[in-house]
């Protein structure tokens, strides 16, 4: 169940559920169909707050090409990473075990919940800007795992987003979107191996994976055609 608050198909097909969910994906829609004629690249980032590859990525691969190529890109970030999570029972709460502690994985719960408050509170054409500002901010930061609250205020998110990121992180709710990152995690094929794990248009591949790490706006302007090219892309090309 938890499964298809991630997931635009299911969540669709499951008609009953959290219709605010479903009204944010059909918005979605909505401005996607306005950029039809453009390529649109999608970009599924697995990562974790506390891993050094992931914080290196989103500071020098990411978030200096974001500006130039964001019109193509629908970014999708999910923290959990090397993690494992399970409950004693269907009612049990979750536990987390992290490749860097439990501070890590307080880190990823909080940028969990804040990319669902985003997507629950914000304008649907905000979702994108304001997650990868989130993410970036908390990335960059001293500790990311702390970052998470501060970074909201920062970059200006509305007051009823703060208080839903707030209420998330203190509570069990964040921990199910935590899990749920967690079954998306472990349902990679191949399975994840590196992160951060870069997936590209849904295909999870070596290639993708390598060449994201070393070159990611290079890797996105060989998605795209000639007439839609940034200029950025003849300089990484
Ligand atoms: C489920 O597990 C929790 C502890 O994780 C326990 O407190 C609770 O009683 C259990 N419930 C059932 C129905 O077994």
């Amino acid at each position: 169940m938890r499964y298809y608050l991630f997931d635009s198909r299911a969540c669709l097909a499951a008609v009953v559920f959290v219709a605010l969910v479903c009204h944010s994906n059909l918005s979605d829609a909505q401005s996607v169909d306005d950029r039809s004629d453009r390529t649109i690249v999608n970009v599924d980032v697995y990562y974790e707050s506390l891993c050094s590859d992931s914080m290196r990525w989103t500071v020098n691969q990411f978030l200096p090409s974001y500006p130039e190529l964001k019109n193509n890109l629908d970014v999708t970030f999910i923290p959990y990473g090397k993690a494992t999570h399970a409950r004693e029972n269907e009612t049990g709460p979750w536990q987390f075990l992290c490749q860097h502690g439990p501070a890590e994985c307080r880190g990823n719960k909080a940028q969990a919940c804040a990319i669902h408050a985003i997507r629950t509170s914000e304008a649907a054409q905000d979702h994108q800007q304001l997650t990868v500002k989130l993410v970036g901010c908390a990335m960059s930061a001293r500790n990311p795992s702390i970052a998470v609250p501060q970074c909201a205020q920062e970059n200006g998110l509305k007051e009823e987003t703060r208080k839903l990121i707030d209420d998330c992180i203190a509570s069990p709710f964040g921990d199910d979107l935590l899990a749920a990152n967690g079954d998306k995690t472990h349902n990679l094929q191949p399975p994840l191996k590196f992160v951060p794990t870069i997936v590209l248009n849904k295909v999870h591949s070596k290639e993708n994976q390598d060449a994201a790490i070393n070159n990611f706006p290079k890797l996105i302007c060989q998605h795209l055609t000639k007439q839609e090219k940034p200029d950025l892309c003849s300089s990484v090309e």
